[in-house]
């Protein structure tokens, strides 16, 4: 088993990918422990979630706060938390560029499209799987990347695709796309943990966004 790897957790709605995330880890089939989960959203329901799982929480809205006292805040919690790789998982704010910077190569995004597709600002949640709908795509799936100052737009990490049912709804998409979006989450939390993908994680230069691959980063796609 490799080591345990701390983990901070930003989420601005739901929180069922929070709550599968720690109920995996708890149970020690992902090599994680969530030390703090920060969110924007003071009434979000993650924060609940966990709680009810006895984990520390921070609220941190940006309404309200300058982009690099946010950041210079967020740092410090996430640090002192003592967090190693930063999961955003499901949070909807854009991050402003001080952080991004700051954790550049120790933060992650899920997104539930094939990157680049259906990403950038105002693509999120179900209006992703609708406008994969409207298009009338045969295949759409999850995408783990890191967090750069581009909307979903930093190196892709894991793909995972799914492929499009007559009569799916964006719900059902949505359900089929987040199983995705958690195998391809778990894989890359234990190739950092690891060690294969050393922190902070530097993508090997003219392999950034071109990769659409259920493979390995660094040796390319899976045969
Ligand atoms: C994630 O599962 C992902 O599909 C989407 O939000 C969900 C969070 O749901 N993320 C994005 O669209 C990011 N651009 P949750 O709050 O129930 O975990």
């Amino acid at each position: 088993m490799p080591r345990r790897l701390t983990l901070g957790v930003l989420a601005s709605g739901e929180g069922t990918t929070l709550d599968a995330l720690a109920e995996q880890a708890a149970g020690g089939h992902v090599p994680a422990r969530i030390a703090i989960v920060v969110s924007d959203r003071p009434y979000a329901p993650v924060l609940e979630k966990a709680r009810r799982r006895g984990l520390a929480t921070s609220v941190l809205p940006l309404k309200g706060t300058s982009p690099d006292e946010w950041s210079a805040r967020a740092t410090k919690v996430l640090t002192e938390a003592g967090v190693e790789l930063v999961v955003l998982a499901g949070f909807l704010s854009i991050l402003p560029p001080a952080f991004t910077k700051a954790w550049q190569g120790r933060a992650v995004n899920i997104h539930p499209s094939l990157l680049p597709r259906y990403g950038g600002k105002g693509l999120y949640g179900d209006k992703v799987h609708a406008a994969v709908l409207a298009a009338g795509d045969a295949e759409t799936g999850a995408t783990i990347h890191l967090v750069n100052d581009d909307v979903d737009g930093g190196p892709v990490l894991v793909q995972q695709k799914v492929l499009v049912e007559r009569g799916d709804t964006p719900e059902s998409l949505r359900h089929r796309v987040q199983a995705a979006e958690r195998v391809a989450l778990y894989s890359v939390i234990s190739r950092f943990a690891e060690g294969d993908w050393p922190l902070p994680y530097r993508d090997p230069p003219g392999r950034a966004r071109s990769r659409r691959t259920d493979g390995d980063p660094l040796t390319g796609p899976s045969a």
